[in-house]
């Protein structure tokens, strides 16, 4: 099949591209750096390099496609991420009617349906084509983006840690946490890329008819629970993960100046995991876990966040 992937060689598209490749497909995977050429050309697949906010260039890139994967990366520049998500999901639903394409698979979330900046599945409801929306949970590479917290790291890190783990963290050395507004014993659903890419590649082949949602996960837990392997992965097996109040999340956000309507996104959706509503749906799927452990995972985060 030929079958085109956007989301350049990121957490899911380059073990997505892998499979492929390795079943024989011909995969064109999109970038929108020039510089990711050669990587792409490399891992078996052709480069076609623009962006997903032209839909001329997605159309020409879909024409003759026989399956395409589109995801929409999250932009932390774009002020307002409801407008965002929906231009591109515009752009996408647009460009795929054109090149008349009849096999897709869109990458969403499992906060999709509660978080109303999210909600832009229906946008390709009036596609004659068989669709798939993916719906995971909270990704493991999501851990990367608290490495400076988790040392402790600059006044920031030290502030919070003392803030929300006392003095003893200070007296004994026991820097660093996680943090957010959803968080300590809350259930999440965590999961793995290189899962997501599995689900994906299977979805994509699969001529199936009509539209489906597909919720994909790899481990639930108490996000303590994962503190706790991160933690032992990298030496601080007292690591807990801190529940914020949104209002707290919201003015953290602030401070780090990301603009106010997508700090509200983040808070709304973080919400809703805390809620526990995003589970409830994710039970009522019942879809079957990922290989890929949280534990097995903590063993690549060790390494990144030794070197880091
Ligand atoms: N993190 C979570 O917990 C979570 C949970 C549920 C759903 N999701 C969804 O999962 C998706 C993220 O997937 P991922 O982690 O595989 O992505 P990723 O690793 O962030 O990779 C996305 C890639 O897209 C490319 N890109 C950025 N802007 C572009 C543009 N304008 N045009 C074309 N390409 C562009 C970038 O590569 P180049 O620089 O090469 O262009 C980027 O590396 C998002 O849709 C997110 O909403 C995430």
């Amino acid at each position: 099949m030929k079958i085109i992937i956007t989301g350049s060689l990121g957490n899911i598209s380059q073990p997505l591209t892998a499979i492929l490749v390795k079943q024989g497909h011909t995969v064109t995977v999109v970038s929108s750096n020039p510089e990711k050429k050669t990587a792409i050309e490399k891992s078996g697949a052709i480069p076609a390099i623009g962006s997903i906010s032209d839909v001329n260039f997605l159309t020409h890139t879909f024409k003759d496609a026989d399956a395409v994967y589109a995801m929409i990366p999250l932009s932390f520049t774009e002020p307002d991420l409801g407008d965002y998500l929906r231009r591109m999901a515009q752009n996408y639903a647009q460009a795929l009617k054109e090149a008349g394409t009849k096999q897709i698979v869109v990458m969403s979330g499992w906060a999709a349906d509660l978080v109303k900046a999210e909600n832009v599945e229906h946008l390709f409801d009036d596609l004659d084509a068989s669709i798939t929306i993916m719906r995971p949970g909270s990704f493991y590479t999501n851990f990367y983006q608290s490495i400076d917290l988790i040392k402790g790291r600059g006044l920031l890190g030290k502030f919070l840690t003392l803030r929300y783990s006392g003095l003893w963290s200070l007296l004994t050395g026991k820097m660093g946490l996680l943090m957010g507004n959803y968080g300590g014993d809350d259930r999440v659903v965590f999961v793995s890329p290189a899962d997501i890419a599995d689900a994906v590649a299977q979805e994509l082949v699969l001529l199936t008819k009509g539209k489906t949602i597909r919720y994909v996960g790899s481990e639930e837990m108490t996000c303590n629970e994962a503190a706790k392997i991160i933690g032992t992965a990298i030496g601080k097996p007292w690591l807990k993960w801190v529940l914020l109040s949104d209002k707290e999340m919201l003015q953290g956000l602030k401070m780090a100046k990301l603009p106010e309507e997508l700090a509200g996104a983040l808070v709304e959706m973080q919400a809703a995991m805390h809620s526990g509503k995003t589970l409830e749906n994710f039970h009522k799927s019942q879809p079957k876990m990922g290989k890929v452990k949280l534990a097995d995972f903590a063993q690549e985060f060790a390494a990144v966040y030794h070197k880091k």
